[in-house]
């Protein structure tokens, strides 16, 4: 069930009005619904029941501390790609034995506080991040967990922005011959622990074969791999079952499990999953308010820095007035766009709508790479955010002021 639905011409989410929540928090503003939240995430939580499988929240995609608190709380672990990220999900209080740090760009002081707190493992995604994250284990006398990130070079569509599992991308080791004799190294060091194998090819990946296709060259990798010495604790396929923008429905968490189940079966290592978008992109709008309308735009108070899918990779999201007012007779085709002065600052191209000054405007499925991608960009505060739980909106992050913005900045020149 859609957690943003209209009931007599307003469009609710759960249980408030969204008329409701921009009065009471303004325009432009973040809206999440707590039992959205909830039920993608028990989706793979309550698949993995009885084994000792993981999901863990990709946390770049919706990183607010009452969203992470919420997952946590029903079992999901984290996976994180900065010490920024790994500080939130500690922050929850989450076990540190559930959290992967994944990226291409780990600093030795990120590298440090993983291993000082005891995360599950740091997905190496090079030579030289291994040598490093060894010699810092060394100089703390403990063992890192590692596991590589391997490239498996699976093309899995979409947007060339959001793929990662191509040779040539600059995630995970590609060759072989090189992630056969770090694991060797890592075998033989004191210092640094093999514990899985990791990869991830990509976000907004509909067909289920790429998945298949990756987990039967992770087999093949851990396979080898076995023949070292080395036994594997987990298999991680990373993230990125992708969601429907549209009405067109798309594989769903079960069946992605479902679907790896079979994969895995007679495998004694245990499966982790990485997802994000899929649990948090719809249960998440932008309200934004339309500030004028000129010819075939509706210039509004959210922009690129607000959401800046669109510009970044021509992302397209529904847009809908809070207000359904003409049973789609009237409506017109807009271009939403917003205050800052760039071209490419769009929210959507061609929307079907009918809408007018003061309107109040709904993007749609902006729950996941949304907020967390918003930037100050033409001295634009950042929005708020807010959850929904059944009745009641709760604010879960302050509508920055113009003070917020410059309190960072020194003046040299007085
Ligand atoms: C390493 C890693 N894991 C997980 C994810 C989450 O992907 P998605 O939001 O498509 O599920 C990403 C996103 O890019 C990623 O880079």
């Amino acid at each position: 069930m859609d957690a943003f639905e209209y009931k007599q011409n307003k469009l609710f989410c759960d249980d408030v009005p969204l008329s409701d929540v921009a009065e009471d928090f303004g325009t432009p503003c973040y809206v999440y619904s707590k039992n959205a939240l909830q039920n993608n995430a028990l989706k793979y939580v309550d698949s993995f029941k009885g084994t000792n499988n993981l999901a863990c929240f990709s946390v770049k995609s919706l990183s607010n501390i009452s969203v992470l608190k919420i997952l946590k709380d029903i079992g999901c672990g984290f996976d994180v790609v900065s010490g920024g990220e790994m500080y939130r999900a500690l922050s929850v209080g989450a076990d540190p034995k559930t959290i992967i740090f994944s990226g291409v760009g780990k600093s030795s002081d990120e590298i440090e506080q993983g291993i000082l707190n005891g995360i599950l493992s740091f997905n190496v995604e090079s030579v030289s991040e291994l040598y490093r994250i060894e010699a810092i284990a060394q100089q703390l006398k403990m063992v890192a967990p590692v596991s590589i990130r391997f490239n498996p070079d699976i093309d899995s569509g979409g947007h060339d922005y959001i793929t990662t599992g191509r040779k040539g991308d600059k995630f995970g080791i590609s060759s072989v011959e090189d992630i056969l004799s770090l694991s060797k190294y890592i075998f033989s060091s004191p210092h640094t622990h093999m514990i899985g194998l990791a990869c991830h090819i990509g976000s907004q990946i509909t067909n289920l074969d790429s998945f298949k296709e990756t987990a039967q060259k992770t087999f093949e990798l851990a396979d080898q791999i076995s023949e070292i010495g080395i036994s594997l604790d987990f298999l991680d396929l990373g993230g990125g079952l992708g969601v429907s923008y549209d009405s067109n429905n798309h594989p769903n968490p079960e069946e992605l499990i479902t679907c790896l189940n079979d994969e895995f079966k007679g495998r004694r290592e245990r499966l982790i999953l990485e997802p994000g978008r899929s649990i948090s992109a719809n249960a998440g709008v932008l309200l934004t308010k339309v500030e004028y309308v000129k010819d075939e735009f509706l210039i509004v108070d959210a922009a690129m820095n607000d959401l800046l899918r669109p510009s970044l990779y021509e992302a397209r999201h529904e847009i809908w007035n809070i207000h359904e007012n003409d049973n789609g007779h009237d409506k017109k085709n807009m271009n939403v766009v917003g205050p800052i002065c760039e071209s490419s600052d769009f929210l959507g191209k061609n929307i079907k709508i009918n809408a007018k000054e003061d309107d109040i405007l709904a993007v749609r499925t902006a729950g996941a790479y949304g907020f967390v991608m918003s930037s100050n960009y033409n001295s634009r505060p950042r929005a708020c955010e807010v959850l929904v739980d059944a009745d009641k909106a709760l604010l879960i992050r302050k509508r920055e002021s113009l003070d917020d913005i410059l309190k960072m900045e020194l003046s040299v020149n007085d």
